[in-house]
């Protein structure tokens, strides 16, 4: 008897899914994940899709001092992009990760192989949600962020990334100190085209009016 969960009635993750929100960084402290915890994010993150069993992604994890390794090179770095950069400018950067106890940085590495790339791709952005995922069932906050340190090349060396390679996020997880305010959430009616030969108009509504419609011819 397989104790695979593959279709089991849950409602309570079902309100869980309707309702989750990622918290904003202010909002969130200590405690971090204990290690056991972490292995358990960590093992969700990496039960995702993945076409071909590529496995094509891999984890950097920050806690303690190595936070504040990593936002040393961030100040340095970003003194290269703006060498104009105020001290407090610096300072924030210096900090960035110490703002939570943990932050896990998702690596995405398409492997050679016959699955396109975008594929694989697309599968690190699952790792990340289902790392968003663990750490609120853990009953911890999270928030999957890039920022422009994930595109800068100084820090991609320091990280010792091959070229393939790119940072699908920074998850920053912490307690939450309060609770975050509900952002917008899409119309879905107007998300949806039931007419899939309607190409020329792209389908839906937004798309219509001209909202997060970035394809136009
Ligand atoms: C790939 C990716 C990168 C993101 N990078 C940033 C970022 O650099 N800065 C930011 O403020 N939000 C960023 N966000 C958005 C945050 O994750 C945001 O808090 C989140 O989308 C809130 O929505 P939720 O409550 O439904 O999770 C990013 C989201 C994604 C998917």
């Amino acid at each position: 008897m397989s104790d695979l969960i593959y279709a089991r009635k849950n409602p309570q993750l079902i309100q869980t899914l309707l309702r989750r929100r990622s918290v904003p960084i202010k909002l969130l402290g200590d405690p971090g994940p204990t290690a056991d915890e972490l292995k358990t994010i960590l093992s969700i993150g990496t039960r995702t899709p993945d076409h071909g069993k590529l496995f094509p992604w891999w984890f950097i994890t920050f806690e303690g001092e190595k936070r504040a390794r990593f936002g040393d090179a961030l100040a340095v770095a970003w003194q290269k992009r703006d060498p104009q950069a105020t001290p407090e400018k610096l300072d924030d950067e210096r900090k960035r990760l110490m703002r939570v106890p943990l932050v896990i940085a998702v690596i995405s590495s398409p492997r050679e192989s016959t699955i396109p790339v975008w594929e694989q791709e697309l599968s690190a952005g699952a790792v990340c949600q289902n790392i968003l995922l663990a750490a609120n069932a853990l009953g911890y906050g999270a928030n999957w962020l890039t920022n422009w340190y994930s595109f800068d090349d100084n820090i991609r060396a320091l990280m010792n990334l091959r070229d393939h390679e790119k940072i699908a996020g920074f998850i920053y997880i912490g307690t939450p100190l309060t609770a975050p305010d509900e952002r917008d959430r899409p119309d879905l009616a107007k998300l949806i085209n039931s007419d899939f030969t309607d190409a020329q108009n792209r389908g839906n509504a937004y798309a219509k009016e001209g909202l997060g419609f970035v394809n136009k011819k």
